[in-house]
Protein backbone atom coordinates (compact mmCIF):
# COMPACT_ATOMS: atom_id res chain seq x y z
CA UNK A 1 0.00 0.00 0.00
CA UNK A 2 1.10 3.29 -1.42
CA UNK A 3 0.86 5.65 2.08
CA UNK A 4 -1.87 8.06 0.60
CA UNK A 5 -2.48 10.23 -2.28
CA UNK A 6 -2.69 8.94 -6.09
CA UNK A 7 0.27 7.99 -8.03
CA UNK A 8 0.50 11.27 -9.22
CA UNK A 9 0.61 12.48 -5.46
CA UNK A 10 3.14 10.10 -4.54
CA UNK A 11 5.58 11.99 -2.67
CA UNK A 12 9.07 11.53 -1.69
CA UNK A 13 8.38 11.00 1.70
CA UNK A 14 5.59 7.83 1.30
CA UNK A 15 6.93 4.37 1.55
CA UNK A 16 5.61 1.25 0.12
CA UNK A 17 4.26 -1.46 1.75
CA UNK A 18 7.24 -3.80 1.18
CA UNK A 19 9.86 -1.15 1.90
CA UNK A 20 7.49 -0.83 5.29
CA UNK A 21 8.20 -4.67 5.93
CA UNK A 22 11.65 -4.40 5.15
CA UNK A 23 12.07 -1.87 8.08
CA UNK A 24 9.83 -3.88 10.19
CA UNK A 25 6.59 -1.82 10.10
CA UNK A 26 3.01 -1.54 8.71
CA UNK A 27 0.95 1.01 8.48
CA UNK A 28 -2.79 0.63 7.59
CA UNK A 29 -5.67 3.14 7.40
CA UNK A 30 -9.37 2.26 8.16
CA UNK A 31 -11.60 5.60 7.72
CA UNK A 32 -10.43 8.17 10.36
CA UNK A 33 -7.93 5.69 12.07
CA UNK A 34 -4.32 5.39 11.21
CA UNK A 35 -2.68 2.10 12.64
CA UNK A 36 1.17 2.33 12.96
CA UNK A 37 2.78 -1.70 13.75
CA UNK A 38 6.23 -2.38 15.13
CA UNK A 39 6.32 -5.59 13.34
CA UNK A 40 9.63 -7.47 14.14
CA UNK A 41 7.39 -9.69 16.71
CA UNK A 42 10.86 -12.53 16.57
CA UNK A 43 13.48 -9.99 17.94
CA UNK A 44 10.74 -8.13 20.23
CA UNK A 45 10.45 -5.03 17.67
CA UNK A 46 13.71 -4.24 18.22
CA UNK A 47 13.75 -0.38 16.45
CA UNK A 48 16.65 0.86 14.30
CA UNK A 49 17.71 4.33 12.74
CA UNK A 50 15.23 3.16 9.42
CA UNK A 51 12.66 2.59 12.03
CA UNK A 52 12.70 6.42 13.02
CA UNK A 53 13.32 7.54 9.85
CA UNK A 54 10.19 5.51 8.14
CA UNK A 55 7.75 7.10 11.70
CA UNK A 56 9.04 10.25 10.28
CA UNK A 57 7.53 9.47 6.59
CA UNK A 58 4.23 8.13 7.80
CA UNK A 59 3.99 11.47 9.92
CA UNK A 60 4.88 13.73 6.61
CA UNK A 61 2.42 11.89 4.88
CA UNK A 62 -0.50 11.03 6.65
CA UNK A 63 -3.56 10.97 4.84
CA UNK A 64 -5.54 14.08 5.80
CA UNK A 65 -8.59 11.95 6.75
CA UNK A 66 -6.11 10.45 9.61
CA UNK A 67 -7.52 11.60 12.78
CA UNK A 68 -6.11 8.90 15.48
CA UNK A 69 -3.19 7.68 15.43
CA UNK A 70 -2.82 3.91 17.22
CA UNK A 71 0.99 2.76 17.56
CA UNK A 72 1.18 -1.03 18.39
CA UNK A 73 3.45 -3.98 18.52
CA UNK A 74 3.24 -7.34 16.55
CA UNK A 75 4.03 -10.66 19.01
CA UNK A 76 4.62 -10.40 23.21
CA UNK A 77 6.40 -7.16 23.29
CA UNK A 78 5.54 -3.82 22.60
CA UNK A 79 9.32 -3.32 21.72
CA UNK A 80 12.37 -4.26 23.53
CA UNK A 81 13.86 -0.76 22.52
CA UNK A 82 17.14 0.06 20.43
CA UNK A 83 18.49 -2.86 18.28
CA UNK A 84 21.37 -4.66 20.31
CA UNK A 85 23.20 -4.80 17.11
CA UNK A 86 23.99 -0.87 17.51
CA UNK A 87 26.91 -1.60 20.50
CA UNK A 88 28.65 -4.30 18.04
CA UNK A 89 31.29 -3.25 15.96
CA UNK A 90 29.55 -4.32 13.33
CA UNK A 91 26.22 -2.50 13.51
CA UNK A 92 23.04 -2.95 11.79
CA UNK A 93 23.90 -3.49 7.80
CA UNK A 94 23.57 -0.35 6.04
CA UNK A 95 22.97 1.99 9.14
CA UNK A 96 26.02 1.85 11.05
CA UNK A 97 27.09 1.19 14.63
CA UNK A 98 27.04 3.23 17.96
CA UNK A 99 31.15 3.41 17.37
CA UNK A 100 30.73 4.37 13.42
CA UNK A 101 28.30 7.30 14.61
CA UNK A 102 30.75 8.52 17.00
CA UNK A 103 33.40 9.43 14.61
CA UNK A 104 30.85 12.11 12.63
CA UNK A 105 31.42 15.64 13.24
CA UNK A 106 29.40 17.02 16.18
CA UNK A 107 26.70 19.05 13.82
CA UNK A 108 25.94 15.92 11.62
CA UNK A 109 26.19 13.91 14.76
CA UNK A 110 23.68 15.91 16.00
CA UNK A 111 21.89 16.16 13.05
CA UNK A 112 21.65 12.27 12.94
CA UNK A 113 19.39 12.28 16.47
CA UNK A 114 17.41 14.76 15.49
CA UNK A 115 16.27 12.89 12.35
CA UNK A 116 15.43 9.97 14.90
CA UNK A 117 13.50 12.46 17.14
CA UNK A 118 11.11 13.41 13.94
CA UNK A 119 10.15 10.32 13.99
CA UNK A 120 8.21 10.35 17.35
CA UNK A 121 7.59 14.20 17.70
CA UNK A 122 5.00 14.39 15.35
CA UNK A 123 2.55 12.44 17.74
CA UNK A 124 1.72 15.39 19.97
CA UNK A 125 0.17 17.14 17.12
CA UNK A 126 -2.52 18.75 17.65
CA UNK A 127 -5.06 17.82 14.93
CA UNK A 128 -4.21 13.97 15.64
CA UNK A 129 -4.58 11.78 19.33
CA UNK A 130 -2.25 9.20 19.24
CA UNK A 131 -2.16 6.42 21.20
CA UNK A 132 -0.33 3.63 22.35
CA UNK A 133 -1.37 0.19 22.73
CA UNK A 134 1.43 -1.63 25.05
CA UNK A 135 1.64 -5.23 26.00
CA UNK A 136 4.74 -6.90 27.41
CA UNK A 137 8.63 -5.18 27.53
CA UNK A 138 8.45 -1.67 26.63
CA UNK A 139 12.34 -0.85 26.95
CA UNK A 140 14.74 2.09 26.16
CA UNK A 141 13.10 3.24 22.77
CA UNK A 142 10.05 1.21 23.27
CA UNK A 143 9.58 3.10 26.11
CA UNK A 144 9.98 6.09 24.52
CA UNK A 145 7.69 5.76 21.91
CA UNK A 146 5.27 4.75 24.03
CA UNK A 147 5.55 8.29 25.79
CA UNK A 148 5.48 10.32 22.55
CA UNK A 149 2.19 8.98 22.18
CA UNK A 150 -0.49 11.35 23.76
CA UNK A 151 -2.34 8.23 25.19
CA UNK A 152 -1.13 5.04 26.49
CA UNK A 153 -3.54 1.79 26.88
CA UNK A 154 -1.60 -1.41 28.43
CA UNK A 155 -2.12 -4.78 29.00
CA UNK A 156 -1.64 -6.42 32.58
CA UNK A 157 1.54 -7.81 31.08
CA UNK A 158 3.27 -4.15 30.51
CA UNK A 159 6.94 -3.79 31.53
CA UNK A 160 8.12 -0.24 31.12
CA UNK A 161 11.71 0.32 31.52
CA UNK A 162 13.83 3.30 30.92
CA UNK A 163 17.30 1.33 30.18
CA UNK A 164 19.18 4.34 28.78
CA UNK A 165 21.29 5.47 31.70
CA UNK A 166 22.18 1.76 32.85
CA UNK A 167 24.00 1.28 29.23
CA UNK A 168 25.81 4.70 29.21
CA UNK A 169 23.46 6.46 27.42
CA UNK A 170 20.61 9.10 28.34
CA UNK A 171 17.05 8.73 27.18
CA UNK A 172 17.28 10.87 23.50
CA UNK A 173 14.28 10.17 21.35
CA UNK A 174 12.28 13.13 23.41
CA UNK A 175 11.02 10.68 26.15
CA UNK A 176 12.63 12.75 29.01
CA UNK A 177 9.78 15.64 28.99
CA UNK A 178 6.66 13.32 28.70
CA UNK A 179 8.08 11.24 31.53
CA UNK A 180 8.40 14.65 34.01
CA UNK A 181 5.51 16.07 32.48
CA UNK A 182 3.65 12.49 33.94
CA UNK A 183 5.60 11.30 36.66
CA UNK A 184 7.64 14.34 38.33
CA UNK A 185 11.09 15.05 38.29
CA UNK A 186 12.02 13.25 41.00
CA UNK A 187 10.01 9.68 40.08
CA UNK A 188 11.58 10.46 36.80
CA UNK A 189 14.82 10.27 37.98
CA UNK A 190 14.26 7.42 40.12
CA UNK A 191 12.75 5.25 37.43
CA UNK A 192 15.83 6.41 35.10
CA UNK A 193 18.86 6.06 37.20
CA UNK A 194 17.65 2.68 38.74
CA UNK A 195 16.14 1.18 35.26
CA UNK A 196 14.07 -0.65 37.06
CA UNK A 197 10.55 -1.73 35.63
CA UNK A 198 6.94 -0.49 36.20
CA UNK A 199 4.09 -3.06 35.55
CA UNK A 200 0.44 -2.39 35.03
CA UNK A 201 -0.86 -1.54 38.25
CA UNK A 202 1.93 1.23 38.88
CA UNK A 203 1.61 2.61 35.75
CA UNK A 204 -1.82 3.74 36.17
CA UNK A 205 -1.09 4.71 39.65
CA UNK A 206 1.90 6.74 38.08
CA UNK A 207 -0.45 8.56 35.53
CA UNK A 208 2.16 6.51 32.45
CA UNK A 209 -0.97 4.64 31.41
CA UNK A 210 -4.68 5.97 31.30
CA UNK A 211 -6.05 2.52 31.51
CA UNK A 212 -4.82 -1.39 32.07
CA UNK A 213 -6.70 -4.02 30.47
CA UNK A 214 -6.12 -7.95 30.56
CA UNK A 215 -3.94 -8.48 27.68
CA UNK A 216 -6.81 -10.17 25.49
CA UNK A 217 -9.18 -6.81 25.49
CA UNK A 218 -6.24 -4.36 24.41
CA UNK A 219 -7.34 -4.45 21.13
CA UNK A 220 -10.93 -4.00 21.88
CA UNK A 221 -10.19 -1.18 24.46
CA UNK A 222 -8.02 0.47 22.44
CA UNK A 223 -10.73 0.51 19.29
CA UNK A 224 -13.12 1.46 22.54
CA UNK A 225 -11.13 4.79 22.74
CA UNK A 226 -10.45 5.86 19.33
CA UNK A 227 -14.15 5.72 19.00
CA UNK A 228 -15.13 8.09 21.57
CA UNK A 229 -12.41 10.33 20.88
CA UNK A 230 -13.57 10.39 17.18
CA UNK A 231 -17.42 11.46 18.44
CA UNK A 232 -16.14 14.90 18.88
CA UNK A 233 -16.02 17.16 16.47
CA UNK A 234 -12.69 17.60 14.74
CA UNK A 235 -12.16 21.06 14.91
CA UNK A 236 -13.14 21.32 18.80
CA UNK A 237 -10.70 18.45 19.30
CA UNK A 238 -7.66 19.99 17.49
CA UNK A 239 -8.43 23.43 19.04
CA UNK A 240 -8.89 21.80 22.83
CA UNK A 241 -5.75 19.67 22.62
CA UNK A 242 -4.05 22.79 21.42
CA UNK A 243 -4.76 24.75 24.03
CA UNK A 244 -4.11 21.58 26.74
CA UNK A 245 -0.26 21.00 25.36
CA UNK A 246 0.17 24.61 26.07
CA UNK A 247 -1.26 25.46 29.76
CA UNK A 248 1.60 24.52 31.78
CA UNK A 249 4.18 26.64 29.62
CA UNK A 250 1.42 29.77 30.25
CA UNK A 251 0.01 31.94 33.21
CA UNK A 252 -3.60 31.55 33.65
CA UNK A 253 -3.98 34.66 32.69
CA UNK A 254 -2.16 33.81 29.55
CA UNK A 255 -4.23 30.86 29.31
CA UNK A 256 -7.77 32.44 29.49
CA UNK A 257 -6.61 35.03 27.00
CA UNK A 258 -5.99 31.50 24.80
CA UNK A 259 -9.32 30.14 25.35
CA UNK A 260 -10.66 33.10 24.57
CA UNK A 261 -8.80 33.33 21.23
CA UNK A 262 -9.98 29.27 20.39
CA UNK A 263 -13.67 30.06 21.23
CA UNK A 264 -14.27 32.97 18.95
CA UNK A 265 -12.90 30.66 16.10
CA UNK A 266 -15.36 27.97 17.56
CA UNK A 267 -18.49 29.85 17.56
CA UNK A 268 -17.61 31.95 14.45
CA UNK A 269 -17.57 28.66 12.78
CA UNK A 270 -20.27 27.03 14.24
CA UNK A 271 -22.63 30.04 14.19
CA UNK A 272 -21.92 32.84 12.12
CA UNK A 273 -24.64 33.39 9.42
CA UNK A 274 -23.50 33.85 5.81
N1 LIG B 1 17.76 -5.76 19.85
C1 LIG B 1 17.95 -6.83 19.02
N2 LIG B 1 17.42 -8.05 19.23
C2 LIG B 1 16.66 -8.19 20.33
C3 LIG B 1 16.42 -7.16 21.24
C4 LIG B 1 17.01 -5.88 20.96
N3 LIG B 1 16.83 -4.81 21.72
N4 LIG B 1 15.64 -7.62 22.25
C5 LIG B 1 15.40 -8.90 21.97
N5 LIG B 1 16.01 -9.26 20.82
C6 LIG B 1 16.00 -10.57 20.17
C7 LIG B 1 16.81 -11.59 20.93
O1 LIG B 1 18.18 -11.48 20.60
C8 LIG B 1 16.17 -12.88 20.46
O2 LIG B 1 16.65 -13.14 19.15
P1 LIG B 1 16.99 -14.66 18.72
O3 LIG B 1 15.70 -15.43 18.91
O4 LIG B 1 17.42 -14.54 17.30
O5 LIG B 1 18.06 -15.11 19.67
C9 LIG B 1 14.70 -12.50 20.32
O6 LIG B 1 14.68 -11.07 20.19
C10 LIG B 1 13.87 -12.86 21.52
O7 LIG B 1 14.49 -12.32 22.66
P2 LIG B 1 14.46 -13.08 24.06
O8 LIG B 1 14.65 -14.53 23.86
O9 LIG B 1 15.42 -12.36 24.96
O10 LIG B 1 12.94 -12.81 24.46
P3 LIG B 1 12.30 -12.74 25.90
O11 LIG B 1 10.84 -12.60 25.66
O12 LIG B 1 12.79 -13.85 26.76
O13 LIG B 1 12.88 -11.39 26.54
C11 LIG B 1 13.33 -9.04 26.59
C12 LIG B 1 12.44 -10.15 26.05
C13 LIG B 1 13.22 -8.92 28.10
C14 LIG B 1 12.83 -7.76 25.93
C15 LIG B 1 14.83 -9.29 26.26
O14 LIG B 1 14.90 -9.68 24.90
C16 LIG B 1 15.72 -8.11 26.45
O15 LIG B 1 16.11 -7.80 27.57
N6 LIG B 1 16.11 -7.42 25.33
C17 LIG B 1 17.05 -6.32 25.37
C18 LIG B 1 16.41 -5.04 25.91
C19 LIG B 1 17.37 -3.88 25.88
O16 LIG B 1 18.32 -3.82 26.63
N7 LIG B 1 17.12 -2.91 24.96
C20 LIG B 1 17.87 -1.72 24.83
C21 LIG B 1 17.10 -0.60 25.52
S1 LIG B 1 17.98 0.90 25.60
C22 LIG B 1 17.54 1.78 24.24
O17 LIG B 1 16.55 1.52 23.61
C23 LIG B 1 18.58 2.83 23.95
C24 LIG B 1 18.31 3.93 23.02
O18 LIG B 1 17.23 4.26 22.56
C25 LIG B 1 19.48 4.75 22.63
Amino acid sequence: MSLGGSAEAVSASELSEKELAEIGLRFEVDGEIGTITLDRPGKRNAQTFATWSALARIGESLPSQVRVVVVKGEGPSFSAGIDLRMFTPEGVPGQGSFASVASLEEGDFEKRIADAQRGFLWLRRPDIVSIAAVQGHAIGAGFQLALACDLRVVADDVRFCMKEPALGLVPDLTGTKPLVDLVGVPRAIELCLTARTVGADEAVRLGLAELAVPVAELGQAVQDLAAALLATDRGAATATKRLLQAAPGRTLTEQAAAERAEQVVRIRTLFASG
